[in-house]
């Protein structure tokens, strides 16, 4: 009897595996879209970008090496399939290959991964394997043979682990992380509700991952789109140029929400809250929105028309997300990192430089304006505990809060574990809580130089130390939301800041949130 309950047992769980395999990217480990940013991908001896076609460009090179690569934490003895697709448009048809370069005790070597060739304008695929070897450091990029000057692209760059990632090697000093089954941990949101809620940001590409998704559920009650609803992401350019020529109107503006779909979709029909970010920022936006015609070769437009793109541009977000998500989305960024490090004051944006040093205003009007009623409306930063930032940051909320636009201020955190100090965190924060705002942390992470049990366990006090902070203003604050789900995902991931480590188990930092009053 035992057995055969043994044996239903493995059926049930080998059905189960198979729906997964059906319904999602079961082995997917990585994907870059770019869809929204870029992911983490930097030049190497070149200069790369993002293109709004949701692309990488590579140019500026004069080395077959030069190229577009991306760390990424392989563990040893995994066997990873990749795939890139590339494209070039200058030459007949050029080489490319998918490298690895990796570190071990200072000394880097290389490995070629796949090779291909790419016909002059069209997209080609290049496919390969890696079991990986034992290193310190494993960095992916895409080269050239004998093409050393080409500008090229990809997009689609996909690592996958169809046997999974094998557990990592104990090696001294690393902290093994006990491996725990999502139904067996504490939930976050769980432990912090009728306090505040506990929440996320996420990519597009954990929605086609089951493993993730199960994790969300469990953990969290709000998440953010970490790209997808970024300017870049969400201003459709090409269509603005078209309703231009077909109205004149230079202020008219097209916006789509092809990235944001997957996590609107996964909120909505989960009961999760989204909070959205971001409307007005400095950084990724297309420049093209900023001048005539919307052509970045063309001069800056007017204020007057500048003001007109930005009140059409928040009018579309909030009409699209209205009719097609409704209520999902509760609370916006409306303008994300304004003050300037060195300054104190409004940063040389675009924005300031078209509209002038009134451009926050505007844009807290034409969101409270637009927005559903009931949507918190937040000025979101970075820095907030260092002194004169902080400064520059109440001195712009008191030009806002009189006008009624605005309801919180959302401090982003993104510290390390030696900096800023818990007692600066506790200074910014009874600061801003004192103007009777709404709060939240936005984007909380914690980096840590390395990822032994002695980092991982001041990474743990730290974030028990700052969770005790928001306890103590629980009516206050909002939400409380990590950047990012685990260390592999995050846009800091080399510096291990997260609750989850690479694999998705639970690290001393996920109980130190869990229950901070008892962490030691
Ligand atoms: C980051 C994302 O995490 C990356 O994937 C992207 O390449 C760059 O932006 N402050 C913010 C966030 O407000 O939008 C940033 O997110 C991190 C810093």
């Amino acid at each position: 009897m035992k057995k055969f309950g043994i044996l239903l047992l493995v059926l049930a769980m080998m059905m189960a595996c198979l729906n997964v395999a059906a319904a999602d990217d079961a082995t997917l480990v990585y994907a870059s879209t770019f869809v929204a940013g870029t992911d983490g991908w930097y030049g190497r001896g070149a200069q790369v970008y993002r293109t709004t076609e949701a692309t990488l460009k590579t140019e500026g090179r004069s080395s077959d090496w030069n190229s577009p690569g991306r760390d990424f934490p392989l563990v040893e003895t995994g066997e990873y399939k990749l795939s890139v697709e590339v494209f070039q448009d200058s030459v007949d048809s050029a080489n490319f290959m998918i490298s690895i370069a990796h570190t071990k005790d200072g000394a880097e070597t290389y490995e070629n991964l796949a090779r291909g060739t790419a016909k002059k304008g069209e997209w080609t695929k290049l496919e390969g394997t890696y079991i990986a070897g034992d290193f310190d450091k494993y960095v992916l990029y895409v080269e050239t043979t004998g093409a050393p000057e080409l500008s090229f692209e990809i997009r689609d760059f996909r690592v996958d682990a169809p046997n999974g990632v094998p557990a990592p090697k104990p090696k001294t000093p690393d902290m093994v992380i006990e491996e725990v089954a999502i139904e067996d941990m504490p939930s976050l949101k769980e432990a912090y509700a009728g306090k505040f809620d506990f929440g996320a940001a996420v990519p597009q590409y954990a929605f086609s991952n089951g493993k993730l998704k199960a994790l969300i559920l469990k953990q969290f009650s709000i998440l953010t789109p970490e790209n997808e609803m970024k300017p870049d992401a969400v201003l459709d350019v090409n269509g603005s140029k078209a309703l231009l020529k077909e109205t004149g109107d230079e202020t008219a503006v097209a916006v789509h929400f092809d990235a944001a779909k997957s996590l609107l979709r996964f909120a909505q029909s989960n009961g999760i809250k989204v909070h959205g970010h971001v409307l007005v920022w400095h950084s990724q936006t297309p420049e093209a929105f900023f001048h005539e015609g919307y052509d970045a070769k063309k001069p800056l437009v007017s204020r007057e028309v500048m003001l007109g793109r930005m009140e059409n541009y928040i009018k579309g977000v909030f009409e699209y997300l209205d009719a097609n998500y409704p209520g999902v989305v509760v609370s916006w960024d409306v303008l994300n990192e304004a003050i300037d490090d060195g300054s104190n004051w409004l940063r040389n944006s675009n924005w300031k430089k078209i509209i002038g040093d009134d451009y926050p205003n505007f844009a807290y009007a034409y969101a409270r304006k637009y927005a559903p009623e009931g949507t918190k409306l937040y000025y979101n930063d970075y820095n907030t505990a260092i002194g004169g930032k902080l400064r520059g940051i109440v001195k712009l909320l008191n030009t806002l809060i009189p006008e009624g636009n605005i309801d919180g201020y959302g401090f982003q955190m993104h510290h390390n574990v030696s900096f800023p100090s818990i007692q600066q965190i506790r200074t910014a924060v009874e600061t801003i809580a004192a103007m009777g705002l709404r709060l939240r942390v936005s984007e909380l992470d914690v980096t840590v130089s390395n990822n032994s049990e002695a980092s991982f366990k001041k990474q743990a006090k730290y974030y028990a130390d700052v969770m005790k902070i928001l306890i103590d203003h629980a009516d206050q604050f909002e939400a409380v939301q990590v950047w990012g789900l685990t260390d592999m995902m995050s846009w800091r991931g080399s510096q291990f800041p997260l609750l989850f480590d690479g694999r998705g188990n639970p690290k001393p930092a996920f109980w130190a949130v869990a229950d901070p009053e008892n962490y030691q």
